[in-house]
């Protein structure tokens, strides 16, 4: 909850203005955050009528000039273009060079770049392996921005999860099948602690330190199963059947199934041990209780 990420950070610098690039689940959660904190946060998304829209921005078209006024912080929560272009800076790349206060500019990325290391650790010193296509594309949209010369700090993120966006909509809107695939485990990150690590790293870069890269995951990678039996279990819903990972492959669509070939573990010693953050959620069984928290308020 953003009550938690509020208690355990600072405010950023004063007169601090945050803008974030595509304003949608995690976009919107890293604003209120800030705003929680009395700072000011602006999110862009590309419809004038969608909620949080507090300005508008489409990649096929000019930004307004004003946007990037006095803003000392931009966030890119857009994913890469078909092509595997950087859709931000394919347009505002040179508004983004004249913005005369920045200080930081952060991009989420995702672990999937480190491709496939069969159950084994990656952490920031991992040698990038992408398989995927998308994966591929992303890769190139890292390099993209650092090649800009700007302040820029990459945040890798695996499957990211919170309210509205959990175990729970999966049990009781899309009745997710239990997969059996032994060994396979997945990383992954709640959205309080994606917010808390951007403004936790944004103070940090203001008194200096700014790795380039750092993984934002919770501290558990674990399977799909451990995680539906926990909430369904909270639930007090009936487990869906087990099935083996042979016989579910077959009705999965390729994009479900291209997360199914890869396995890793993501390390998140960097930014939880090094730099200091504590996660507000250490792991599944911490979020996925929040998420539930929040389902009986709604
Ligand atoms: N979902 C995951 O598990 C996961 C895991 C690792 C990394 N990531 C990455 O982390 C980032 C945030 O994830 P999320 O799940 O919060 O994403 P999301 O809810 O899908 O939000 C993406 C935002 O990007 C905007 N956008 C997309 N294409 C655009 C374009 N061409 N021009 C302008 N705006 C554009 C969207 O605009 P509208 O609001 O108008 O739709 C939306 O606000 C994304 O880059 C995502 O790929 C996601």
């Amino acid at each position: 909850m953003i009550d938690d990420i509020v208690k355990q950070l600072h405010p950023l610098p004063v007169a601090s203005k945050l803008i974030i690039f595509g304003g949608g689940f995690t976009g919107q959660h890293v604003a209120n955050a800030c705003r929680a904190l009395g700072n000011n946060a602006l999110c862009s998304r590309r419809q004038k009528n969608s909620k949080g829209a507090d300005f508008i921005f489409d990649s096929k078209n000019e930004l307004s000039k004003a946007i990037l006024d006095d803003a000392t912080h931009v966030l890119s929560c857009i994913p890469p273009s078909i092509e595997g272009k950087d859709p931000l800076l394919q347009q505002v790349k040179s508004q983004l060079l004249n913005a005369k206060n920045l200080e930081w500019v952060g991009y989420l990325s995702t672990t999937g770049v480190y491709g496939d290391s069969q159950g084994a650790w990656v952490d920031e010193s991992t040698t990038p392996k992408p398989k995927q296509d998308r994966s591929i594309r992303r890769l190139s949209c890292e390099k993209q921005w650092l090649e800009t010369g700007l302040p820029v700090q990459i945040l890798r993120l695996p499957g990211i999860y919170g309210p509205g966006r959990s175990a729970f909509e999966n049990l009781l809107i899309r009745e997710s099948k239990m997969i059996d695939k032994p060994g396979q485990v997945f990383s992954r990150i709640h959205i309080d602690d994606i917010a808390g690590a951007v403004l936790f790293l944004i103070n940090l870069a203001s008194q200096g330190n700014r790795p380039i890269i750092v993984n934002v995951a919770d501290d558990l990678p674990s399977n799909n199963i451990e995680v539906l039996t926990f909430a369904a279990n909270l639930a007090g819903k009936t487990l869906p059947k087990i099935e083996p990972f042979e016989s579910a492959a077959k009705s999965m669509s390729p994009i479900a199934l291209s997360f199914w070939q890869e396995n890793r573990r993501v390390n998140n010693r960097l930014l939880c041990k090094k730099l200091g953050y504590n996660l507000i959620h250490p792991d599944f069984r911490f979020g996925i209780k929040d998420c539930f928290e929040q389902l009986k308020m709604n």
